[in-house]
């Protein structure tokens, strides 16, 4: 038996409150809880078709065969295992975005595939179970299964729940490259190694479930100020643990820091931005809709190379026949 093909579109997110920190490897169960924003635009496009001439799973992602995707292969295996199917995937992949700069491609790479793979197959799985399956993955994937605000909570029931619909906080969100180039140490092993040897690390995970109800709070609230002031805080904890990793991990750049000096400066003058930095030398930025023209003029002065977007609505199919 054959499947028809689909194409998905999934896109990003980005972490206010931070995943970093596995209890369990294979799982990716989280140390503590995490908070995202998703976008719009900006994400993975994937076609999926499951044929039976294929000795085993192909992924070609932007362009490039990869010879070895186990990340891919685990989400594939937990979503054939509902069949009892033995047929293998060709996957097709692009990213609109730097693909590995610290900018979430695992996590919207996985999210699109772990979607496609499952409507391919005909599956009939919710958001949640999907992003379960994905999680598995990579951690933070399973966010971009929702739009808006959305959480993952090991501990809850949903473990990923929308905060917050795109509707009833639009913020833009502007995406400044200082490397196009992909980092060195993969996210996976950095936190793995961090997790294992920063001096920090434990403090880390307390401080984090400390300001998970405080982030729940501000964002319900809509209070654009505290939630710059959570989220700056808690983005410099999660560099400060991964820099005292043995050996030490450093992603940002100096052009990072020409970054932070500068929105230091725009806070000072008045507009109401934050940033956040993920794996990665590259930094986002968050403002309200009413500051984002004074923001925009300031980064064309600067000719920074940034990607605007706003918060967006999650994932959807681009075409295909899903066939039930
Ligand atoms: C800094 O989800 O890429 O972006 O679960 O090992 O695949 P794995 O890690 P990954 O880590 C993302 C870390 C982060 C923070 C976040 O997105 O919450």
């Amino acid at each position: 038996m054959s499947y028809q093909p689909i194409k998905v579109f999934a896109p990003t997110n980005i972490a206010l409150l931070k995943y970093w920190g596995k209890v369990d490897k294979e799982l990716n169960t989280a140390t503590h809880p995490s908070i995202s924003i998703t976008l719009d635009h900006y994400g993975s496009e994937t076609e999926v078709c499951f044929r039976s001439d294929l000795e085993k799973d192909q992924l070609i992602l932007n362009g490039k065969d990869i010879p070895h995707f186990p990340k891919v292969s685990k989400v594939l295996n937990a979503l054939r295992s509902f069949k009892n199917s033995s047929l293998r995937a060709h996957i097709r992949s692009t990213n609109n975005f730097p693909t590995a700069a610290g900018l979430a491609s695992s996590a919207s790479g996985l999210a699109s595939v772990t979607y496609a793979a499952s409507l391919a197959l005909e599956l009939d799985l919710s958001a949640i179970e999907l992003a379960e399956i994905s999680k598995q993955g990579s951690g933070s994937s399973c966010r971009s299964f929702l739009g808006g605000f959305v959480q993952w909570h090991d501990k809850e029931d949903p473990k990923v729940s929308q905060i917050l619909s795109p509707d009833q906080w639009p913020l833009d969100v502007y995406l400044l490259l200082v490397s196009r180039d992909g980092k060195k140490t993969s996210s996976t092993q950095a936190m793995i190694d961090c997790q294992q040897t920063s001096v920090f690390f434990k403090e880390w995970v307390r401080k984090s479930w400390e300001l998970y109800p405080l982030f729940r709070e501000v964002i319900e609230r809509r209070d654009f100020k505290k939630l710059g002031d959570l989220s700056e805080k808690h983005c410099l904890l999660m560099h400060k643990t991964i820099l005292a990793s043995h050996p030490p991990i450093v992603y940002w750049s100096d052009q990072t820091l020409e970054y932070l000096r500068l929105v230091r400066g725009w806070q000072r003058e008045g507009l109401e931005v934050f940033f956040t930095i993920d794996a990665g030398a590259n930094v986002v930025l968050v403002c309200e809709k009413n500051s984002s023209v004074q923001l925009q003029s300031k980064l064309e002065s600067l000719q920074a190379d940034f990607l605007k977007t706003c918060i967006g609505t999650g994932p959807m199919v681009k075409w295909g026949q899903v066939v039930c």
